[in-house]
């Protein structure tokens, strides 16, 4: 079924008019471009595992197999279910992403660093006036009204309309909503077009995604060649994890967890961030055409036992603090277990 109108779905999938998207099966769609005025066949190739269930191993438009367009998206029903999860979860908590900038808590002081950190990174780039910057998953917007002030021509989005919401309102009461346009988006399917922009920004966006490989692609596809993403994931390897035996791999976690959790541990949260070892990282910006120019691990705990948190903020922050200036120095193995890591990639 071709579309008629852009919209975009609940999800914040953006369909062009053109693009066609089709029902394969109950709650699986094909969405991608297709030549203007035709329909266009889907191959699907499902294996049957039994009466009631089947697995869809692949979906491709006949026009595909031609060679005519390429598939940009296929929705399925668990990327859309964890999207509106993650989209509901930050409606409910955007003012948080506010107000933690201003909070002299550990958690704080880790975005704040993360923050000053990216800032002055792009600062570094000594980019010239009326650059286009690209923030994606904006947040409240603060990253970008800096920039903003700083003369760039910024465009943000972010799935949540709550936060859309508030970066709005934020831009408002900085006096410089006529300088970024905020809107609702979804990173895994960017409505700009190729070679758009001077700088693409996503913090802590990654580790919410259902399809990162995708999204870091669609970053560097509206990016011009020889320009820049900067970008923070979660790191895999993190100090507080390597600790802490609920994670560390060891005979009989499985069972420790279980028992933990018989007796009201704490419960797995709603949904847990993805979590990427560098070497990963690196592998799908390699794949995207990006290389990497900068990397900085930031963020030391919180240190917990069993899943209880070790330190009250005070002592944790210190701890942090102390840590982070090893890390910063380059010290081995501290210098790549931080909670994150911070990268500026390079589009070839
Ligand atoms: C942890 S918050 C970070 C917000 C902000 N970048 C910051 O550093 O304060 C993650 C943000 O990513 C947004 N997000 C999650 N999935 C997204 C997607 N698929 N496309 C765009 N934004 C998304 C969330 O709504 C949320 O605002």
């Amino acid at each position: 079924m071709p579309i008629g109108v852009p919209h975009h779905d609940s999800c914040g999938h953006r369909y062009n008019a053109g693009d066609y998207q089709c029902k394969l099966l109950d709650g699986v769609w094909a969405v991608g471009p297709a030549r203007a005025g035709r329909s266009t066949p889907v191959a699907a190739t499902v294996m049957t595992v039994s009466r009631t269930q089947i697995v869809l191993l692949s979906v491709c438009p006949v026009s595909w197999h031609s060679g005519v367009g390429q598939p940009r998206n296929v929705v399925t029903n668990a990327s859309l279910d964890h999207q509106q999860r993650i989209n509901r979860h930050f409606d409910a908590s955007a003012q948080h992403w506010k107000n933690v900038y201003d909070r002299r808590t550990l958690e704080g002081v880790i975005y704040q660093s993360r923050r000053s950190l990216a800032l002055q990174w792009i600062q570094d780039l000594a980019l010239p006036r009326d650059s286009r910057v690209l923030e994606v998953g904006c947040g409240a917007g603060l990253v970008a009204i800096d920039l903003a002030r700083h003369n760039y021509s910024v465009n943000c989005i972010d799935a949540s309309k709550e936060m859309v919401a508030l970066a709005v309102k934020e831009a408002r009461d900085a006096g410089i909503s006529g300088q970024l346009a905020i809107e609702v988006g979804d990173v895994h399917t960017l409505v700009f077009g190729s070679g758009a922009f001077d700088l693409v920004i996503a913090l802590g966006v990654v580790p919410f995604l259902h399809a990162p490989e995708r999204a870091l692609a669609e970053m560097a596809r509206v990016s011009r060649r020889g320009s820049w993403i900067l970008f923070s994931f979660d790191n895999r390897f993190r100090l507080n994890r390597l600790l802490d035996p609920r994670f560390a791999p060891f005979p009989g976690r499985e069972r420790l967890k279980r028992v933990l959790t018989d007796i009201g541990a704490k419960l797995p949260a709603e949904f847990s961030a993805n979590l990427f070892s560098y070497k990963a990282i690196k592998t799908m910006l390699e794949r995207a055409g990006l290389h990497v120019e900068r990397r900085a691990t930031i963020g030391f705990g919180p240190f917990t036992l069993l899943g209880e948190r070790l330190f009250a903020d005070p002592l944790a922050i210190r701890l942090h603090t102390r840590l982070q200036r090893q890390a910063d120095l380059g010290v081995p193995v501290l210098r790549s277990v931080g909670t994150q890591y911070l990268v500026l990639a390079r589009k070839s």
